[in-house]
């Protein structure tokens, strides 16, 4: 399998853009599986503009119910609708900015599952879980109560003091935790547990991309701020390999 390279857009971009970025994409062929999940309101024309391509397109969040009254959320059969094939779900900005519990991201894996949406499920501890020795059980708790019985997908390892910082973990101990998810996806879920795709996320750049994307048990990587220049983009990319 190819390693998964995916951008996470956030709260970035513009409809003006689209274009010109998914034209880059597609203009170079990559060693790796590429996905975009930008803003809900660009779906559709990243859609028009990946359509014919391999690339694939997500979104960043959905509800965990079908549809109904929630202002403002988005409902992930919308999300399908509209051509996306995955969903980040959990992502630690969403858990601190929404208080989205591990319970409350179950239920949007459930939905997305429901909808035919492949989630992206991060997980991830903070620098004083970190510190105190915590991060490895943090991390197995939050597969254990973010991940339904029904769970197939792709899980994202992000040190939430790695996000946006420049700073990311050792490669040793990117090695430990990459493990420490694969034991623990295997004992919860023993037919698919042992080739869910777990990716790395966190001040993924092209110059440590090399070195992260070597490591084992990492399947890819979950990238924020250098997603959002093409170029950036594919040179990350440009250093995956089959895992
Ligand atoms: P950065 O790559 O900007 O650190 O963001 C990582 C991230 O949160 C991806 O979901």
């Amino acid at each position: 399998m190819r390693q998964i390279i995916a951008g996470n857009w956030k709260m970035n971009g513009t409809l003006a853009g689209v274009t010109a970025y998914a034209g880059a994409l597609r203009a170079q062929a990559s060693p790796a599986t590429l996905i975009i999940c930008p803003p809900f309101p660009l779906l559709p024309a990243f859609a028009s503009a990946f359509a014919g391509s391999d690339i694939g397109l997500g979104a960043q969040d959905c509800h965990a119910n079908a549809s109904g009254a929630h202002t403002g959320d988005v409902a992930a059969g919308l999300i399908k609708e509209v051509g996306a094939a995955y969903v980040i779900l959990g992502h630690s900005e969403r858990r601190a900015d929404h208080a989205e519990s591990n319970a409350v991201v179950a239920g949007k894996v459930k939905a997305a599952l429901a909808a035919g949406l492949a989630p992206i499920v991060c997980v991830g501890e903070s620098e004083t879980e970190r510190d105190a020795g915590e991060a490895e059980d943090v991390v197995r708790t939050q597969l254990t109560h973010s991940l339904p019985e029904e769970f197939i997908g792709l899980v994202a390892y992000e040190p939430i003091w790695a996000i946006g910082t420049g700073r990311t973990p050792t490669p040793a101990d990117i090695t430990a935790m990459h493990a420490a998810i694969r034991a623990a996806l295997v004992a919860q879920f023993p037919k698919t547990g042992a080739t869910t795709p777990i990716l790395y996320g966190g001040s993924a750049k092209p110059s440590n991309a090399g070195a992260i994307l070597a490591l084992p048990e990492v399947g890819g990587a979950l990238v924020g701020g250098a997603s959002l220049q093409a170029a950036e983009f594919l040179a990350i990319a440009a250093s995956a390999r089959v895992v």
